[in-house]
């Protein structure tokens, strides 16, 4: 195996296990942090399963952005097509992490394309948000821009590899099974496949540190998550006790 190959395998793990190492931190830091107080938005369920139910629409179609005004509504607009075109992406993508492909694998592979073309422009929206209403200007962070570009620049690199400069696929999915399986191989000979690559390892590593922990943040957030039980129960954090 060549140089470059020997790289990019290292890299893959070294991103991997950033990711996933970084991920279940950030889980078990939110699981310590303690929520003294009881406030969820009311009215609000009164046991775990009410809790569930009200977390169902919440993440399916961001129900509580939908409530907001004329900027909430472009946000849900921007980010639910984002988030939706995202998840068909990544199901498309599982034809290369897969053998045997599962038929229902193969079955969103169209949709997985129109997703494709749909993800950049999602982008654009939730971009310009940040450039064209005034509040936000004030709020956002480089970071702010940075994550919206990256994903961005993974989005058109994966069109291209798609539309303008092919790769050889067969070598792709022998890749990625060989990083799957502990067993590496050569790296696809095509530099557009390795800055698709790239970005996409950058996102994992990144990830962990980021607002976009707020893919998990959503289960736990007190204001949505918790039972509207404060006279039924005595709530005492636990560093209270
Ligand atoms: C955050 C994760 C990723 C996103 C958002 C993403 C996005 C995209 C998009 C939008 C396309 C064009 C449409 C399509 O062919 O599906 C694409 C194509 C492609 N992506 Fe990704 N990608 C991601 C991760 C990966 C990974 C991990 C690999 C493999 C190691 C990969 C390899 C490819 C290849 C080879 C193509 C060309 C497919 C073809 O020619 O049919 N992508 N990607």
């Amino acid at each position: 195996m060549d140089s470059v190959s020997s790289v990019f395998n290292l890299l893959a793990y070294l991103a991997v296990a950033i990711f996933v190492l970084g991920f279940l931190n950030k889980v078990i830091l939110y699981f310590r942090t303690p929520s003294p107080l009881k406030i969820p938005t009311t009215p609000a369920p009164k046991n775990s399963v009410g809790v569930v139910i009200r977390l169902i629409p919440e993440i399916l179609f961001f129900r509580s952005l939908l409530r907001g005004g004329t900027a909430e509504k472009i946000l849900w607009f921007g980010s639910w097509l984002f988030h939706v075109s995202f998840l068909l992406i990544i199901l498309r993508h599982l034809r290369f992490f897969t053998y045997p492909v599962p038929g229902v694998v193969m079955s969103l592979q169209q949709i997985g394309i129109w997703a494709a073309w749909v993800f950049p422009l999602a982008l654009l929206i939730l971009i310009a948000r940040r450039f064209l209403i005034d509040r936000m200007v004030v709020i956002s962070l480089f970071q702010d821009y940075i994550i919206l570009l990256l994903i961005l620049g993974i989005g058109i690199t994966g069109l291209l590899l798609k539309y303008f400069m092919r790769t050889n696929l067969v070598d792709v999915k022998a890749f990625i099974l060989g990083v799957l399986t502990l067993s590496p191989v050569a790296v696809p000979d095509s530099l557009l496949f390795l800055i698709h690559l790239s970005f996409v390892m950058l996102l994992l590593v990144y990830f962990p540190f980021s607002k976009l922990m707020h893919a998990w943040g959503v289960l736990i957030s007190p204001t949505r998550a918790q039972t509207d039980t404060p006279r039924e129960v005595r709530h005492v954090a636990s560093w209270a006790e």
